[in-house]
Order: C-alpha cells, then sequence, then structure tokens
C-alpha cells in the first residue's frame, strides 16, 4: 500500500475528503518522520473542513489534529526522540495521513502500557481536558460545576477526571440514551438538555445557588443557559461552538452576577515543549492508574473519515473515534 493522505481542497460538506496518494515526506533539521497508526477525529476537525476555522495553510488542507505511530525517520539535531519511538501528538494540522514529518518538540513518548489508538485520541481531547480543569478555572474538591455536551469526547473524559478530584460534575447530553453513559463516566447529574430546561435543573440541584464554572463547548445554543447556571462571581469558560458560533453576548452579561468569561484554545497551553510533556505526564499517569480511559466508541478506517464527519457533527457519536490505518506500507 502506498502512503496517502486525506485532503480537501476547498471548504464544504464531508464529500469533500479525497484520498492523494504522497510519497514519504524527508524530515529535515529539528523533524522526524512518523508512520502513524491511529488517528484521533475531533469536532475541531469538523470546523477546518467547513471552513468555520479559516485555513492558514498554503496547499489543500490536510485536517487532523492528533495522532499517534512510530518515529521511521530522523533529522539533523533531534535529541527529543529517537528512531522506532512510540509516539503521539496534537498539533499543528496534518494527522489525516498514514505518514508525515513533524517537529520533534511537538511530539511526546507513548508510556508502556497505553495503547496506540488510546494515545491517539487522548492527545487533544485529554490535555483539553487536563488544561481546562487545572488552570483554565481550576477546581477544587467538594466543588460542582456543569459541562455540556457530557457524553462526547471531551465530555467523557471530563467526567472521569472531575469526580477523581472530588468534584460533583452535572452533565447535559442531546437525548436519554446518552444519559447512562454519562453517569458511568463520573456524572453524579445528568441531564438531557433537548428535553429539560437545563437551567432550572441547574438550580434545582444547586439548591437554587447556581455553580462556580460552567464549561461551554456547545456555544450558540447554551451560552445564554450557562450564564444563568452560574452563582455570583461564576465562570463562564466557553471552549468549543458544536452548535454554532456565540451570537450577541456582550460584557454587559457578565454583570449579572459578576462573571467572568473566557475562551481557551489548548495550543496556548502547550506551546512550550515541556508544558506540552509536563501536562501529557499528567495525563498518561492518570490512565495508567486506572482513574480515566480515551473512552473509544466509534472506529473508521482513515479512509472512511467522511463518514465520520457525518455522524459527529449529526450528533451521532459518544466519546472518541478513532481513524484506523490498517497496514505501514
Ligand atoms: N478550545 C479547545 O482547546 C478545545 C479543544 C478540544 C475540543 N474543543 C471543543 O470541545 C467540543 C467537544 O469536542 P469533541 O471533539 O470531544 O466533540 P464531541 O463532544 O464528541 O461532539 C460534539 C458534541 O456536541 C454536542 N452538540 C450540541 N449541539 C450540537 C449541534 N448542533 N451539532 C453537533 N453537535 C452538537 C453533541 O452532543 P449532545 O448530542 O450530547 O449534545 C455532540 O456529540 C467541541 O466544541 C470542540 O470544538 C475545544
Amino acid at each position: 500500500m502506498r502512503d496517502y493522505e486525506m485532503v480537501v481542497t476547498t471548504p464544504g460538506g464531508p464529500d469533500r475528503f479525497e484520498q492523494r496518494e504522497i510519497e514519504p515526506p524527508v524530515p529535515g533539521p529539528g523533524e522526524v518522520l512518523v508512520r502513524q497508526a491511529a488517528v484521533g477525529l475531533n469536532f475541531l476537525d469538523v470546523y477546518h473542513r467547513s471552513g468555520l476555522y479559516p485555513w492558514t495553510v498554503e496547499r489543500d488542507l490536510v485536517p487532523g489534529s492528533e495522532a499517534a505511530g512510530r518515529v521511521v525517520a530522523v533529522g539533523k539535531g533531534v535529541e527529543a526522540v529517537k528512531m522506532g519511538d512510540r509516539v503521539a501528538y496534537t498539533h499543528p494540522l496534518g494527522a489525516y495521513a498514514t505518514a508525515r514529518v513533524i517537529a520533534a518538540d511537538r511530539l511526546v513518548p507513548i508510556p508502556e502500557g497505553i495503547s496506540d489508538e488510546d494515545a491517539a485520541c487522548l492527545m487533544l481531547k485529554g490535555l483539553t481536558a487536563q488544561y481546562l480543569i487545572h488552570s483554565t478555572f481550576r477546581v477544587e474538591e467538594g466543588m460542582t460545576v456543569l459541562v455540556h455536551a457530557a457524553s462526547g469526547g471531551v465530555g467523557l473524559i471530563l467526567g472521569q477526571w472531575l469526580v477523581a478530584k472530588g468534584v460533583t460534575a452535572i452533565g447535559t447530553v442531546g437525548g436519554a440514551e446518552k444519559m447512562e453513559l454519562a453517569r458511568a463516566h463520573g456524572y453524579t447529574h445528568v441531564i438531557d438538555y433537548q428535553a429539560e430546561d437545563f437551567v432550572a435543573r441547574v438550580r434545582e440541584i444547586t439548591g437554587g445557588q447556581g455553580v462556580p464554572a460552567v464549561y461551554d463547548s456547545v456555544g450558540r445554543d447554551t451560552w445564554r443557559g450557562s450564564l444563568d447556571c452560574l452563582r455570583t462571581h461564576g465562570a463562564f469558560v466557553n471552549f468549543g461552538q458544536s452548535s454554532g458560533l456565540i451570537e450577541g453576548f456582550t460584557l454587559a452579561d457578565l454583570a449579572k452576577g459578576s462573571f467572568t468569561a473566557c475562551r481557551p484554545v489548548l495550543f496556548h497551553y502547550i506551546t512550550d515543549p515541556a508544558e506540552l510533556r509536563r501536562r501529557a505526564a499528567d495525563l498518561f499517569a492518570c490512565v495508567l492508574a486506572g482513574r480515566l480511559k480515551a473512552g473509544i466508541h466509534q472506529r473508521y478506517p482513515l479512509t472512511e473519515v467522511a463518514e465520520a464527519h457525518r455522524r459527529i457533527e449529526a450528533r451521532r457519536t459518544t466519546g472518541a473515534t478513532v481513524l484506523t490505518i490498517d497496514q505501514a506500507p
């Protein structure tokens, strides 16, 4: 089998994907060639493919921001990894490929005991959960917080990590069939926000107090309700917009309870390679200690990535989706 990548030449729907053969690229100084074993699917990939996030690449877009594989060629001056190492990464774009060249300082070694597939699905989703609850809004034991899309990829990891830290998690899910899964991943209270008024339920659960923080990745459909769930001085952490961009928000919306609002992005928490490795070590330690699982619920061959996109956009996935690469050429 020849190497290939899944390419999008113009922004649009999932049918824009094309399979394109490539020559294995040659790593330059500071770079390595990774033969990829598994790629993690993320809602972020939908934003790129659709053009919601404008492309900043000079050639056709190869989406994908997390993967795992093996180092098979090493450029000059690389010390962080060596030939044969199992490695994983998140960012930069370009993961939908059987092989790719990447800067060595963006890679983290995968510890023994963690599979390539799990590592591929943990790097973006797990590191996001890591920084959100340790750095963006630092949770403390005994708190109660609200997480939207609790049965999604990031959502299932957040639930597991919050309960491990002694935090009570309230999760929202779209559909009754997702509720049990969220409960099984740490959420004490689960609300079907397609059937129930989540603001009223959060008020009820918290005895009218509200929560100190809402982790909201749904955006357009939830942001107003999220603010209404906050207690005085609460934090609105908006880290995505699966339902569409937030419209109509003004700073005056925060005056109701002296709230704070932020829009964090993973890359700004892992720009420094040492910070990337520190956060990844924390994540992998939790996995190895049995406190959290990657939660892979769907598998598609990389060549069938279009179908994987259709399903995540239609809210028909739970947990993580892995894109598999059958065999090395
Ligand atoms: N800022 C960052 O650093 C960062 C990093 C990683 C991910 N994110 C964001 O985190 C979110 C979760 O990412 P993920 O990859 O784990 O995806 P995901 O949660 O597995 O999938 C998105 C979920 O959003 C919910 N949703 C609500 N309204 C929707 C709508 N109109 N259309 C589609 N989905 C809708 C669905 O769950 P229900 O049906 O249960 O509502 C869906 O399953 C995304 O918004 C992503 O952009 C941000």
